[in-house]
């Protein structure tokens, strides 16, 4: 969809008879409930919930480590995988599977990434919530060409897809002057350094391609990063096989078995989707860690569950069904950013996308043979249910605990800051989904913060969106003018707003400068340029 026909979308974004929303609190209460996105059917049958084992993705081992560095290879490649029992689905996918492997990595140690670009498009990969100097971050532009592909290839040269292939995004023509640095193109091969500057958390690297974002991550460009660090090592929390990072994303399948994906051009040489889904793409398939409804034996025992949501669009309310006796089934013991300072019991948890929630589940205070379910309360029908946990009868020794004090989580100080910002997520008639009121220009920052300093960010929205700053971790200091939600503690990466609301966050910026991005992590608001740029100095 290019800007010309998002000016006809109208009610197709919101829904019929929707009026278009605006920051007031009529439209508060006309979308409180109303959740982004519209669902795309498989065009095949789904398979019964809960027959297929839940797989944990491999754990990526160094090819080679010197005294501060640790040394990774990724190739990126097509894979012909097995997620619906029976059927196969071509993925693109970060060495072979999906979700790719999980990168471990130690906090005060570099970890060197070298991804080797195997696929038939470009790719940039983002390590999401790493503290990565500039070049590192994945800027949507710093493509990583094929393997055989000739730099600058031509506009809509087949199979590479270069930068000159998103002309239709809003906002780019003449893109390539606008580069910040030009020629940051490279083909075949690409080192992100990741130096490690950072505490334990449970974070991601994804696609993260100018206007590409939606359909990357759609077929299969996703895995986890695990930083751990010595203070949560000495904690005596879940660990080995009960610690398990669970990767939630929703995906439609069409009738030959591949990702189904209602791009506006179907060759994905020009960005966008069509325009019934502008307002976010909607599987009805709900994969955990790659496979469609799948079920875990459990012991009577605490598990650690890195919740992560990798849907493009699809929020989650996350509860145990049944819940155990006395509620607080879910106990949040981190978030984005890692450790919370101390653990926060929910019954429930809302993620939105790419959003973290590290939670302890205590699967003794359930009778030996139930059968737990994780299910969505924001769905319905398939997609009200996620996975299931069966508990076994069998005895086993469990020394973990989740202490009442974590780790010391440095509180920002609000009378440090420095500057005061406003970034309005809105869609506008005329440039479709914007910052500030303007569509995604590389290239062009929207605000200019001071390296070392502390400001505080003023998010609003009209509709839905999860709201991303790339560099530094925040802190949410209010939601409407009020305490921070339930949703809210610890460090963020990202914080999620629901319609006609406003968050204020505290942000220092350290380490880098450079420019960095902040956006919109609906992937489909994301591609269709509600993204800005700012940069630090
Ligand atoms: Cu998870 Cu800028 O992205
Ligand atoms: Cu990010
Ligand atoms: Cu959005």
């Amino acid at each position: 969809m290019n800007r010309r026909r998002f000016l006809g979308l109208g009610a197709s974004v919101l829904g019929a008879g929707a009026v278009v929303a605006v920051a007031a609190p009529s439209a508060a209460r006309l979308f409180a409930e109303g959740r982004p996105g519209r669902m795309l059917a498989s065009e095949l049958d789904l398979p019964e919930a809960f027959r297929v084992p839940l797989p944990v993705p491999p754990v990526l081992q160094p090819v080679r480590t010197d005294g501060a560095t640790d040394y990774f290879e990724i190739t990126q490649q097509v894979a012909k995988l097995e997620i619906l029992p029976g059927v196969k689905t071509e993925a693109w996918t970060y060495g072979g599977s999906f979700p790719g492997p999980t990168v471990v990595t130690r906090s005060g140690r570099t970890a060197v990434v070298k991804h080797r670009n195997e696929l038939p498009v470009a790719s940039v990969t983002h390590l999401h919530g790493g503290h990565t100097p500039a070049d590192s971050d994945g800027y949507p532009v710093d493509l990583l060409l094929p393997v055989g592909a000739s730099a600058g290839a031509a506009p809509g040269a087949a199979g590479t897809q270069g930068a000159a292939g998103m002309e239709g995004m809003p906002g780019m023509q003449g893109m390539p002057g606008m580069r910040p640095a030009a020629g940051r193109d490279v083909v075949g091969e690409r080192s992100y350094t990741y130096p490690g500057k950072q505490r334990a958390a449970t974070l991601w690297y994804h696609d993260h391609r100018m206007g590409f974002t939606g359909p990357g991550v759609w077929h299969g460009l996703a895995g986890f990063h695990l930083v751990q660090d010595d203070a949560e090592a000495a904690l005596p929390l879940p660990r080995g096989e009960r610690d398990l990072p669970l990767m939630i994303a929703d995906r439609s399948f069409a009738a030959d078995g591949s990702f189904r994906y209602p791009a506006a051009d179907p060759t994905l040489a020009r960005p966008g989707v069509t325009d019934a889904y502008a307002n976010g793409v909607l599987g009805d398939v709900i994969l955990v860690n790659g496979a469609p409804w799948p079920r875990l034996d459990v012991d009577r025992a605490r598990y650690r569950l890195r919740l992560l949501n990798a849907s493009n669009a699809r929020l989650y309310r996350l509860e145990l069904d049944p819940q155990p006796s006395g509620g607080d089934a879910l106990v949040q013991i981190g978030s984005d950013g890692g450790l919370l300072a101390a653990p926060v019991a929910h019954d429930g948890i809302e993620i939105a996308p790419a959003e973290r929630f590290d939670v302890v589940v205590d699967f003794s205070r359930y009778e030996p043979g139930t059968q737990v379910r994780l299910v969505n309360r924001f769905g319905s029908g398939r997609t009200a249910e996620v996975m299931r946990f069966d508990v076994s009868s069998k005895q086993v020794q469990d020394d973990t605990s989740v202490p009442d004090k974590l780790v010391t989580v440095e509180a920002l100080d609000p009378s440090a800051v420095v500057a005061t910002r406003d970034f309005s997520f809105r869609r506008s008639r005329s440039d479709g989904w914007t910052v500030n009121g303007n569509p995604y220009q590389p290239g062009q920052s929207i605000a200019t913060a001071a390296l070392g300093t502390v400001e505080r960010w003023r998010f609003s929205t009209d509709l839905h969106h999860p709201v991303h700053v790339h560099l530094d971790h925040f802190q949410v200091a209010s939601r409407n003018g009020a305490a921070p939600g339930p949703y809210d503690a610890g460090w963020k990466d990202t914080v999620d707003l629901r319609p006609a609301e406003a968050v204020e966050v505290l942000v220092r910026f350290t380490d880098y400068a450079g420019t960095y991005m902040l956006h919109c992590h609906n992937l489909e608001h994301e591609d269709m340029a509600m993204m800005a740029d700012f940069t630090v100095q």
